[in-house]
This record gives C-alpha cells, structure tokens and sequence, in this order.
C-alpha cells in the first residue's frame, strides 16, 4: 500500500510569506522584472536576493523555467524555487499553464523535501479559470510522485519523500476550489492505478488479475458492484469472437464488469470499455521480437476504465457508469487461432481472421455487444488498438472516432481541459469497403488506414447507440528510457464523465 500525499489548500497573504513553515517554498517569477506580490515580498525580506540574481541574469523566468534560492535569509523555508510564469499580463494557453505547474511540481520531487507550498501563480488562462489551474496542480503532484515500485529491490530506485503540499492562493478557498483540489487529486490517484496495471509484467498482470483486482476494488466503495466471467460463461453466450483470441494460451479468457451506480436508479449508464490484452504476441501472426516486451502494456486500455470507475466512486460523481473489460492472452499455440480461421460473434455476424495480430478488435467486438443489455446512454471504447496510430498522432494525441458528432465532441473537449488530448479520425462509409471477406461477414483487417478501418470494424458492432472509440496505443505507454504506463486516458475520462454530472 502505497502512502498517500496530503494536499491542502490555504489563503495566504504576502506579508505571511516569511512565517510559512515548510522545507520547500515555490513562487511564480513574471518575465518583464516586475515582481508579483509574493516575490516582491520575498525580495524584500531577504534583503533583496531576487532582485541581485536577476541583475546578474541568473534567475531564467520563460515559462516553466526554473530557478532557486538556497537558505534565503529572512523566511523558514530553507529551500526557494521560483518558476517562470511569463510576462505579468499575459494570457497563457492551457498547455503554458499546464507546463508552469509541472514545472511547480517537478522542482520539489528533486529535492528530499517531506512538505513543500506552492503558491498558486496569478495567471490567466485561454477559457479557464483559478479552478481549473487547481484542479491541474493537484492532479500534477499527484501524476508526477508515482513510482513503480512492485518488483524493484535496488537500493537506487526512486524515493518520492513529499507526504504534504499546501497550495497557496490569495483569498480564502472557496468550497469550489477545494472541489477541484480534491478532483485533481482523485484524476492524479486513479492515473497512478492505471499505471500499475500497466506496468506489471504479463506474468502477474494476466486477464485473473484484472479480475480479482476489480473485486478488490469493488469491495472498496459500496456503490461499486463486480462480475467476472470466465470461458464457460462467455462459450454459454456465444462470445466466440472474444475466446479465439485467448485459444492459443494457458491463461483463461475473462470478462470483467464494474458497475458504479452514483446516480439515480434507472438512469441509463455511461459505458466504457477497455481492451484487456494482458500480453499481445500477436498469435500464429507472431509480432517481430523488437520491443516485444511493450505488448505487456496492450491492457492499458482495461486498466484506464478500471481506474475511472474509481475515480468516479471516490469522488461520489451522481452518475451511472460501467465498466467493462475484454481480456485474454494472444498467443501462438497449437489450439490458437490461425489465419483463414472464421469465428461467430455474440452479433450472430460472423468474421474472418485474417491476421491474428489484430485481436484488440476481435474481443471488443464481442464486449461491445454485450453491454446492450445496459441500454447505454453514451459507449466509449479504450483500447491500444493500432500501430498506425502512433504514425498518424505521435505519442501525445489519442485517435477519437465516433457515430454521434455530440459524443466526439464532448470527449474532444474533456481531452482538452484536461489536457489528455484526443484528436477526431473520420469513419465514413468509404473505408468500410476494406473489411469486405470472401468466407465471413467482416474480415478484420483491411485497406491502407489502419486505425480508421479497426475502428470501422468496431462500428459494426455498436449501431444501436451512441459510440465512440478511443485508440490509445500512442499515449496509454512510452518507449526509450522513459518506458512506462502513462496513466492516460484516466484524465480525459474522468473529465468527460465529471462534466456529464
Ligand atoms: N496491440 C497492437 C497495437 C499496438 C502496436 C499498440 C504498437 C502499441 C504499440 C495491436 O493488437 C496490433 O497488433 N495491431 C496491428 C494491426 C494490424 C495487424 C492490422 C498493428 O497495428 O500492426
Ligand atoms: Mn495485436
Ligand atoms: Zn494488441
């Protein structure tokens, strides 16, 4: 059990500046050398230290710059960092303000510090306000103090030692601000848990483990109810689809269900649905070996609605939601799927598999179908789905394809407040063509636009409501050095679902 940040929001005045009682102080720095109240403060009782470095020229102040003050005289806080903000009367764009915070926080996970203060910059933001630069910080220190740690003996593997933060603004917290306080940290929280499910190898993190994990979160919050089924069950319904996928390996095949019911009883759902690929080797269509180990990460989907079922029952948001997870193990095998083979959905349409590596699709498919039964009011679908992805948006933007123009957009502008960006790819008739087979309904692959057709395929599936499809395989991880879960889509879906309350 990981030990929990405090966070806590407090007025302060600037001529309480010197009496803060904390290891580590940060305050904005504007650009143009005219210097804000906390500064100017700061200034003055440490006999004028901003004022001499910046006449030296060794305080940087663009944007999210960083500069420092050891043991400044005259303030308990033996340890200053002051962050770019820009020039005074500056609007910034949410990306800018965004990078000044991660900056803000960064500059005291460098440090041993165990409690830290930041004073809230006095910027102002493209169509954003004091709670949403609060909401953003407290999700920052909460985002960026995750380690992994499940499986790391070496003494050198990272510490966080931050157990409190108090965030500073300048009139007393409004019951508003301290709302956004606590749903940034929330959003930051169940970022973290995504990021665990995804960074757990594929040997502990198989499609049980999905399932008892949701259990156990379940037990956690009473308005959280948990279902997993197993191949029986799923042969029983006729999830053909969703089993091919798991033919080939020893680890069983399951579904799992989550239902949140924050809301009125009755009211239709918001469903998600995630992509529980717990190993992705890509089957008798066998994936090269490079950079293999990265398709632990093709349940990235799963593992974000997991966490947004919780970010939602821990915030008590006064809405129906569920959550439902497709997952299996793609591997070769002499009982796997081979290409040619031809399977029966839960749809009653039947699919030709042409190539077993695209099997994200192949169990969503069957997922999608079964969630009718909750007569949704929105479905939204996350999954690592294609390659392509990552070459037509690169690792920062989310591919967002829909049916309905009301839902893209209402994810497009949760990915944009909450700065988990998702770009819209057309669906349109056109491509459907590519998926045409000689020896089934559908085939699961097809045509040049790799992203768009998987989605294509998915849309066969998800006629009867309002859909979107979320295609994370850019965003949900990071190769290079930094490899790693992300913890996205957590921010966009817990966002788009807090707006729809
Ligand atoms: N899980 C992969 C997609 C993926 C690739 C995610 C790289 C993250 C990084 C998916 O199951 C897959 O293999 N897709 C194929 C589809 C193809 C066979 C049509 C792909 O993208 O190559
Ligand atoms: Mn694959
Ligand atoms: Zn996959």
């Amino acid at each position: 059990m990981k030990k929990r940040l405090t966070i806590t929001i407090n007025k302060l005045n600037p001529s309480e500046l010197s009496k803060v009682n904390t290891d580590c102080l940060v305050l904005g720095l504007n650009s143009d050398k005219t210097l804000n109240k906390y500064a100017n403060e700061l200034n003055k009782v440490s006999g004028g230290s901003i004022k001499k470095l910046q006449n030296k020229q060794f305080l940087k102040s663009d944007i999210g710059a960083t500069g420092n003050l050891a043991a400044p005289q005259g303030i308990k806080s033996d340890l200053v960092y002051l962050i770019g903000i820009g020039k005074t009367k500056d609007k910034l764009s949410m990306e800018k303000a965004k990078s000044i915070l991660s900056s803000m926080v960064n500059s005291i996970l460098g440090t041993k510090a165990k409690s830290a203060s930041i004073v809230l910059p006095d910027i102002s933001i493209d169509g954003q306000d004091k709670n949403w630069l609060i909401q953003q910080l407290s999700f920052l220190a909460e985002n960026q103090s995750y380690t992994y740690d499940a499986k790391i003996n070496k003494k050198d593997k990272k510490v966080i030692t931050l157990k409190k933060l108090n965030v500073f603004i300048s009139s007393s917290p409004s019951s508003a601000n301290r709302k956004s306080l606590k749903i940034g940290q929330a959003i930051g929280r169940g970022s973290n848990t995504a990021k665990d499910f995804g960074n757990l190898p594929g040997n502990i993190c198989t499609p049980s483990y999905l399932g008892t994990q949701s259990k156990a979160a379940a037990k956690k919050y009473k308005n959280l109810k948990c279902k997993v089924l197993g191949e029986k069950e799923m042969e029983k319904l006729g999830m053909h689809c969703l089993l091919s996928v798991g033919n080939g390996s020893a680890q069983e095949s399951k579904l799992v269900i989550l239902e949140y019911s924050g809301g009125k009883k009755g009211d239709q759902p918001h469903v998600l649905v995630g992509k529980g690929i717990t190993f992705d080797t890509g089957g008798i269509s066998l994936k090269p070996g490079a950079a293999m180990d990265e398709m632990k990460f093709d349940m990235c989907g799963a593992a974000s609605v997991i966490s947004t079922i919780q970010v939602m029952a821990e915030l008590k948001i006064p809405l129906n939601v569920v959550a439902v997870v497709a997952s299996a193990e793609n591997m070769p095998g002499s009982k796997a799927t081979k290409p040619g083979d031809v399977v029966k959905t839960l749809s009653g349409q039947t699919v030709e598999i042409l190539n077993t590596d695209a099997e994200g699709r192949l169990v969503l498919a069957d997922a999608l179908t079964y969630i009718k039964r909750f007569n949704p009011k929105t479905v939204t679908d996350v999954a690592t789905l294609t390659g392509a992805c990552i070459i037509a948006l690169g690792h920062a933007t989310s591919g967002l394809m829909s049916n309905n123009d009301r839902h893209a957009n209402d994810l497009y502008e949760a990915g944009l407040k909450s700065q988990d960006k998702a770009w819209r790819l057309p669906i349109w008739d056109i491509y459907q063509k590519d998926l045409n087979s000689n020896f089934a309904d559908i085939a699961n692959i097809g045509g040049r636009a790799g992203t768009i057709t998987a989605a294509c395929f998915l849309s066969r599936f998800t006629k009867d409501y309002e859909w979107a499809h979320l295609d994370v395989a850019g965003t949900a991880h990071v190769g290079g050095l930094a490899k790693g879960a992300s913890g996205r889509p957590v921010p966009l879906l817990s966002q788009f679902l807090i707006d729809k309350a």
